[in-house]
């Protein structure tokens, strides 16, 4: 069994602020914009023990919103320890309410919901509001069913809207602040400055989470861990476990041993460029597995796509484990490139610290008798952070910025059964579509970009022959968050450029189509 005992930030000398989770969907972007002002900040879910809150030792701790209502029995409540010590709270939205609630106020549920822009005056001079001037309107966000009706005893109004009378308060005598706005959106024009006010006035925190000193707090903590002894890392070449190699070369340097499996589902070139850039370029210690073979022969015959993932998946796991176990005398380390989005998302709030390893990088299955610790330097850190990191630890910025790339890969993108020349064709056709889009500096426009295999042949013409060939599907979507997408619409000419190339360059293409679905209906991979 793995070890869950995970690399995690000393936190004795770093201020934070407690974000507790009350099922927003803003709550990790509350997280965010504390960390922006370069500020720890952890998410915990409302039913987290008071061990855990303790051991954090905030500064301060804000209060997330939340689908549900406080007027309803059963709902989440503020954990009792967050007031036990005496440290500034902001509730915002359904912290607002449960606040207010807890000290006695009234909450009333409205049957109109209220969703978008408002106005909200200014009522009196609040440190939270410091810099707003008395009386004036200020754009806001609101998201809200349920308003506080009554003011709890001890506290005072400082903000209201026409449909929101109490839109903000706070304590008279303690450092207890709350918002029924979302502070932490960027359409409420100053909330950033409600943050920073709340950040370094309130809870008085220095800015001192940079991402430069973190590498060398990381690095520390590594060689503390560690020791002088082997680790063993699955590199993807995706951004994660990429910087987690960085970080883990720094720090062990050739005790660090990585290990690529080219499973022939990969991008044109991609085994190639990862063994260039960090075994030739980088030094690591890095074993290239060749199973290209193995899994076209696994995939032989099988067009279902959920079979074929799994497939996939299996093989994958199979040939690391091989390949682990000829270190398995040696090695008592496993590294991940788990990131905070995957630490949350396997820990929902209803689990009281439940702590679930995630086997996303495909790691997964190790055998038993490999009683492997596992160093996750990343856990904490979101998705733009590691990029930074990355950045800093000299990675190149297109590897840094690449669009992403579903662990199955090509699998997903040849519809049907799956061979090797199918592969071939669809890596040249993608790579064709993603130079051309860098060329015309689409690339960092759209969020995600690559060609699909139709298991289709269609009609086309070459010179007097009709013949039947094969049909790529480009797709380009704009999303922020991959959950919902619209089609990029990218010029006529360009796609018009693409399909040219295609269909001149590749034999045995003889038609592009470009996806104009968006998700939902449809996915973003075609599978
Ligand atoms: P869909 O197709 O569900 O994809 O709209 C949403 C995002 O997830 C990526 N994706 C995956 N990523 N392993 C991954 O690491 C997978 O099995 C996988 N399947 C889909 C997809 O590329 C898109 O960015």
């Amino acid at each position: 069994m793995i070890n869950s005992e995970n690399l995690s930030l000393d936190k004795k000398n770093i201020d934070t602020i407690l974000v507790i989770d009350f099922g927003s969907q803003y709550t990790q972007l509350i997280a965010r914009r504390i960390r922006e002002l370069n500020v720890f900040s952890e998410i915990l879910p409302w039913d987290v023990s008071a061990e855990k809150i303790k051991s954090l030792n905030p500064n301060g701790v804000i209060l997330s919103g939340g689908p549900e209502s406080v007027t309803e029995s059963n709902t989440p409540r503020i954990p009792k320890t967050i007031f036990e010590l005496d440290i500034p709270v902001l509730g915002i939205c359904y912290g607002m309410q449960t606040l207010a609630e807890q000290f006695g106020g009234q909450v009333t549920s409205s049957k109109n919901k209220e969703f978008g822009h408002a106005k909200i005056v200014i009522e009196s001079s609040s440190l939270l509001l410091d810099g707003f001037i008395p009386s004036s309107s200020v754009d806001v966000w609101m998201s809200h069913g349920d308003h506080v009706s009554t003011l709890p005893n001890e506290f005072n109004l400082i903000a209201s809207t026409s449909s929101a009378p109490i839109a903000g308060m706070e304590h008279a005598n303690k450092p207890i602040y709350a918002l029924q706005f979302h502070p932490e959106v960027t359409h409420t024009k100053q909330g950033k400055m409600i943050l920073e006010n709340f950040t370094f006035k309130i809870c008085k925190c220095s800015a001192k989470w940079k991402i430069e000193n973190l590498i060398e707090q990381r690095i520390n903590e590594i060689k503390e861990k560690v020791g002088d002894q082997k680790v063993l890392l699955g590199l993807s070449g995706g951004v994660d476990s990429s910087v987690t190699a960085m970080l883990l070369d720094k720090s062990i340097g050739k005790n660090l041993i990585c290990i690529f499996v080219d499973n022939g589902l990969l991008r044109k070139n991609e085994a190639e460029e990862v063994e260039a850039l960090f075994k030739d370029k980088m030094d690591l210690n890095l074993s290239v597995v060749d199973a290209k073979k193995v899994f076209y022969r696994h995939l032989k015959g099988i067009s279902d796509p959920e079979q074929k993932r799994k497939i996939i998946g299996r093989t994958f796991i199979d040939i690391f484990d091989n390949e682990a176990a000829k270190f398995k005398d040696d090695v008592n380390f496993l590294a991940q490139g788990t990131i905070y989005p995957d630490v949350i998302e396997s820990s929902g709030s209803e689990s009281k610290e439940a702590r679930v390893i995630k086997s996303h990088h495909n790691v997964g299955g190790l055998p038993d008798d490999m009683k492997m610790e596992l160093v996750e330097p990343l856990r904490d850190l979101f998705k733009d952070e590691v990029r930074k990191m990355g950045s800093e630890l000299g990675l190149p910025l297109e590897m840094l910025n690449r669009h992403p790339f579903p662990g199955p890969g090509l699998g997903v993108r040849i519809l049907g059964e799956i061979s090797q020349e199918k592969v071939l064709t669809l890596q040249n056709a993608d790579a064709i579509f993603l130079e051309e889009l860098t060329k015309a500096g689409l690339y960092d426009q759209v969020s995600q970009a690559f060609c699909a295999f139709l298991p289709i042949k269609s009609v086309g013409v070459v010179g007097d022959q009709r013949r039947y060939a094969d049909v790529i599907a480009i797709r380009a979507v704009e999303t922020v968050d991959f959950m919902t997408a619209t089609w990029a619409r990218l010029p006529h000419d360009f796609l018009s450029h693409v399909s040219n190339r295609i269909v001149n360059e590749l034999d045995g293409v003889s038609r592009v189509v470009y996806d104009i679905s968006s998700k939902p209906p449809a996915t973003i991979e075609w599978e």
